[in-house]
């Protein structure tokens, strides 16, 4: 994992120049989406992986499709590379095919569900979002509520298809967390919007001597008990129901973790949040915050320009895939000092950010 000081971000990376293939690739983007949610909820890929290769024929009776239907799924699964056509016969993509053996492929298909049934649609009030600054795409979910999260309670499919792809992509880049994190001298953690305790069961099984707090909204608290009690982690990690801008956080912690947490919220709204993470923790305590991240270049990483168009446009009025120097800013007016980064590597672009609460009493006005 490549470790850096904040303001010390090196070198811009390079972005490919546009070509007609990129243009055109970016110009029927949302069909190539659709191919692969297609191959996903038909099970295609599934059903060449288990009894592949086969032809169109033994595949369209085994999904139930028409004629029709299967020439336009295999056109399009084979032109992008999804299943391979070899003779007659299909197959699923040789890196399809190793991704599901070591486990990742159904993080992946977690996260096209995700975007097929929460993201899509929303996505498409983004110029909307983008001149009024605020996420118009939500009005594709029913309800009240300013942020997504809330609404979801009333959406029983869409939630359980949010909290299991929420677990998956953590636990794409979570290992890491827990590698980076030195807890071994911890006792107390706060998990602030920690979903359902992805990220805290992962932490507490490998640092026995700490207990952790989550603070998730009330419409998801028994989500976070449910897999908690399943996960035989219910003494030692507790959830808190409340709101995290309004309700106290319990005191004393060594450690408040935000993890995908402020991407969601305004660099406003993520000072007053870490101004609360500050006071929550005891001197020497550490914030972190994980999450995927944009490089201060302002040209990537590609995943965080493209999911940047989620948070502007569905989950909450302000949010995006915010750069390092962003966190840096928000950690120092804060009061926190000694910010450390880690980025992780693979494909999604998280990173790891970490700030220490000094032990020195901050200064007074009158000593500067
Ligand atoms: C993007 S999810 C991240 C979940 C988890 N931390 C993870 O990394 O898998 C954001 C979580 O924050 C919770 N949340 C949103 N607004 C909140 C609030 N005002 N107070 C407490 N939790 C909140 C949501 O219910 C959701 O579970």
């Amino acid at each position: 994992m490549d470790s850096f000081e904040l303001s010390s971000t090196p070198v811009t990376p390079k972005v490919g120049a546009l070509d007609m293939d990129r243009l055109s690739f970016i110009l029927f983007g949302h069909a190539a989406f659709q191919y692969l949610n297609a191959a996903c909820e038909l099970g295609l890929l599934e059903l060449l992986m288990n009894r592949g290769p086969l032809t169109s024929e033994e595949i369209r009776k085994e999904l139930l499709l028409e004629e029709r239907s299967v020439e336009i799924l295999l056109l399009g699964s084979t032109a992008l590379g999804l299943t391979v056509k070899e003779g007659r016969r299909y197959s699923t993509a040789p890196l399809i095919i190793s991704l599901s053996k070591e486990g990742a492929w159904r993080k992946i298909k977690d996260t096209v569900a995700f975007e097929q049934h929460i993201v899509y649609e929303g996505q498409a009030d983004f110029v909307d979002s983008l001149r009024h600054s605020t996420n118009a795409g939500l009005r594709r979910i029913p309800g009240d509520h300013p942020d997504l999260y809330h609404r979801l309670s009333q959406h029983p499919h869409l939630k359980s298809i949010f909290y299991q792809y929420m677990r998956s992509w953590s636990e794409l880049a979570n290992d890491h967390l827990v590698a980076e994190l030195d807890l071994a001298n911890a006792t107390r953690m706060l998990d602030c919007g920690g979903g359902d305790a992805v990220n805290a069961i992962a932490l507490a099984r490998h640092n026995p001597g700490i207990e952790v707090t989550i603070l998730e909204i009330p419409g998801s608290a028994a989500v976070t008990e449910t897999v908690i009690a399943e996960a035989g982690l219910a003494e030692r990690i507790s959830v808190q129901p409340g709101d995290m801008f309004t309700d106290q956080f319990p005191p004393e912690n060594d450690c408040v973790l935000f993890a995908h947490q402020l991407v969601i919220w305004t660099p406003e709204e993520n000072t007053a949040l870490l101004r609360k993470a500050y006071e929550a923790l005891k001197p020497g305590g550490k914030v972190v915050i994980f999450s995927s991240i944009s490089n201060d270049a302002g040209n990537g990483p590609l995943i965080a320009a493209l999911d940047s168009v989620y948070f502007a446009a569905v989950p909450a009025e302000g949010g995006m895939i915010y750069p390092w120097s962003v966190y840096e800013k928000c950690l120092r007016e804060s009061g926190f000092s000694s910010i450390q980064c880690a980025d992780v590597p693979g494909w999604t672009p998280h990173g790891i950010i970490t700030a220490t609460k000094s032990c020195e009493p901050p200064r007074s006005p009158s000593a500067f």
